[in-house]
């Protein structure tokens, strides 16, 4: 077989496992294939730029346990619809061309990219041009329905549930109702199994809309037990019955401009005026993906990495790896892309009948929908 050259990148947001999963996928290469790897920086502004490093055994030493990633992100850098000046004008335009050819350049016969939905739809449009494409989901979120689970996901959970616990101390102390905001957009996986997992009494999710008065009733109730402070777990874009959802900012250039937040201050301004104890609330933001990833999440994502490296080996390409049924195995980017499966509009979200909600009402939170 003839020695294989082969580029990873890195595209969108970070998450937890994105270091793990190169470091199993360059092991993986380089004991199971004759292969040379590069790894291009800045997702696919990288691959543009032609700027990228070499990526062995020495390079990828000891980031196994590190979150980021050592190739950095972009979550702006779309090569179908790039930013470029042209006559002192800023103007969009498909630079995709310029990445394959500077791959053909290098000799680079083989593409990874590990990303979201964005970077995914775009390695399946550079697969349609014939580039050698296999792509590797990653969100923090857990909301890409063609596989089971995202790397990432448990670390950030892990953290929520750290930082919930950390809060009950000074909210009992204070006998104070905390508000504590967390990521996953318009999935609520991250506060369900964080809230369960760290004691939360309201869990607050986008697939469930809640009202204030389901939430004060909870509050009374804990009074009435004797019980003077209320933890409440939040996602970024829970919304409020007949309501919509907080938006923080809107990022031009991003496939996915918005980003939500303020609904936890939100929540805290509308409880203010309907109890005594004092509110606070906490937005976990960037610290739910930065630090170690968590033994689970470099597990799943070796698992990840090593899978890549096979479909890479058997020529497979075209193909996301997915865990599907508890088993790692390979999708068409076509089904799961062109069908929408990991877009944002079909994004995998919480069944309000899922078997989880029940455990939590059935411990006694309330997601005050009622
Ligand atoms: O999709 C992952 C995620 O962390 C979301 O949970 C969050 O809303 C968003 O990315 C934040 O994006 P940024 O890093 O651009 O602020």
């Amino acid at each position: 077989m003839a020695k294989k050259k082969i580029g990873i990148l890195t595209g969108g947001g970070d998450a937890p496992g994105l270091n793990a999963v190169i470091y199993s996928f360059v092991r993986a290469c380089m004991n199971t294939m004759d292969c040379e790897l590069v790894g291009y920086k800045f997702g696919y502004r990288g691959l543009y730029k032609n700027d990228f490093i070499p990526l062995n055994l020495q390079t990828t030493n000891g980031i196994q346990h590190r979150g980021g990633t050592i190739l950095y992100n972009s979550n702006k850098d779309n090569l179908f619809d790039y930013t470029v000046e042209e006559n002192g004008q800023k103007v969009k335009k498909n630079v995709s061309q310029v990445a394959v050819d500077n791959m053909k350049k290098e000799g680079v016969d083989v593409l990874v990219v590990l990303g979201g939905d964005g970077t995914l739809t775009s390695a399946r449009d550079f697969s349609r041009m014939g580039v050698n494409v296999i792509g590797v989901p990653k969100t923090i979120d857990n909301d890409l329905p063609a596989t089971e689970i995202t790397f990432g996901f448990d670390t950030a959970v892990n953290i929520v549930t750290e930082n919930l616990g950390r809060l009950h101390t000074t909210a009992e102390s204070h006998h104070r109702v905390m508000v504590v905001e967390v990521m996953g957009r318009s999935a609520g996986w991250i506060a369900l199994h964080a809230g369960i997992a760290g004691s939360a009494d309201v869990i607050l999710i986008p697939e469930i809309p809640y009202t204030v008065d389901g939430i004060v009733k909870k509050i009374n109730e804990r009074k009435t037990e004797g019980k003077e402070f209320t933890i409440i777990c939040v996602t970024e874009g829970a919304i409020e019955k007949g309501g919509s959802a907080s938006v923080g900012k809107i990022v031009e250039d991003s496939p996915d401009a918005v980003r939500f937040g303020g609904v936890a201050a939100k929540i805290a301004h509308q409880l203010e005026q309907r109890i005594e104890n004092e509110v606070r609330y906490c937005t976990l933001g960037h610290i739910q993906r930065g630090g170690e990833t968590s033994p689970a999440d470099r597990l799943l994502s070796a698992r990840y990495g090593v899978k890549a490296a096979e479909l890479v080996k058997e020529g497979k390409f075209g193909q996301m790896v997915a865990l599907q049924n508890g088993v790692m195995t390979g999708v068409s980017l076509e089904d799961v892309i062109g069908d929408a499966k990991v877009s944002v509009s079909g994004a995998k979200i919480v069944d309000p009948n899922h078997e989880l909600v029940k455990v939590a009402k059935q411990m006694g939170i309330t997601f005050a929908d009622a």
